[in-house]
Formats: C-alpha cells, sequence, structure tokens
C-alpha cells in the first residue's frame, strides 16, 4: 500500500514537473515498500534518502526555471521555500546518519509524506494559475533535461567509513 498516491489533484499544470512529483512521490514509497529489516535500515533507507535529495535539489531548479520564464511574481519566496524544504530533508538524512533513535523508518515515512504533501499541494499550488497550459512553461520545464546519476553523485557526500 503505498504512502502517497499522485492524484489529478495533485497537478501544477505542467506534465514535466507533474512527473517529477510523480518521481518523488514514488522514492519516497520505496521506504513504504521495503520492510523493517535490517536490509531496508542500512540499505534501502540510505540509498533512498540520497536519490531523493539530488532529485529534489534537480527539481527545484526545474521549478524555478519554468517560474521565471512565466514571469511568476513569488519567484523569490518559493525559492526560499525550496532551500528550506532542501535543509529539512538534509537535516534528516544527517539524523540518520548519525543514528538517532527516534527515526526509525515509520518516522521518516511520515516526514517525507507530510513534507511533500506541503511541497506540492500548498506551495506549488500557488504557481499552478501561472503556468498552467503555458508552452513557455512546457519548453522551460523540457530544457531543464533529464536526471542522470552524474547529478546523484555530485549530491552525494561518502557516508564515514565509506570509501570515497
Ligand atoms: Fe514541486
Amino acid at each position: 500500500m503505498a504512502s502517497i498516491r499522485w492524484s489529478e489533484a495533485m497537478s501544477v499544470g505542467v506534465a514535466r514537473l507533474d512527473r517529477d512529483h510523480q518521481i518523488l512521490i514514488g522514492l519516497i514509497n520505496r521506504i513504504d515498500e521495503a520492510g523493517e529489516d535490517e536490509t531496508t535500515r542500512n540499505r534501502v533507507l540510505p540509498e533512498v534518502l540520497a536519490i531523493l535529495i539530488a532529485y529534489t535539489v534537480f527539481h527545484f531548479e526545474r521549478e524555478e526555471k519554468v517560474m521565471r520564464a512565466c514571469g511568476y511574481p513569488n519567484l523569490g519566496t518559493h525559492h526560499e521555500e525550496h532551500r528550506a524544504l532542501t535543509r529539512e530533508v538534509q537535516e534528516l538524512q544527517r539524523r540518520y546518519r548519525r543514528g538517532d533513535p527516534d527515526l526509525g523508518r515509520n518516522e521518516i515515512l511520515t516526514f517525507l509524506v507530510g513534507w511533500l504533501n506541503h511541497h506540492i499541494l500548498l506551495q506549488d499550488m500557488d504557481y499552478r494559475p501561472h503556468v498552467e497550459g503555458s508552452k513557455v512553461a512546457d519548453a522551460a520545464a523540457e530544457s531543464h533535461g533529464e536526471f542522470d546519476l552524474g547529478t546523484l553523485l555530485k549530491f552525494r557526500a561518502p557516508e564515514e567509513g565509506e570509501p570515497a
């Protein structure tokens, strides 16, 4: 059972951005689908968190490109919100790496579901009227290209004791 399911009500009116949101949802659901055993704790969680953070940064850059292209008036505020959201999820990753005993799989999942819902349903809905159905928005979103492993490696610092 998926923790979050994408629905039309979550559409921001730009297919490429909706696709990004679906990918982020898919990553969060991977944590839900994994068991509560040692493998999840030691392999699935760190892997998903690293990819989620890298993809989030990539996605926020795409969104800001679209907002800029469409002359969205609240770009400055939205950019600050993106920075705050990135810091929140990076802090979660740091706590996890430090072995915070209060941070099990379920706590991480609850945090991420709330975090993404807040981003899509509250913050992104604000730009929707400015970008919906716009060819300029589509072109700007496409111009950001595809996420690749190189992007991931750039953002993922090696963990302690791990060969660089
Ligand atoms: Fe978004």
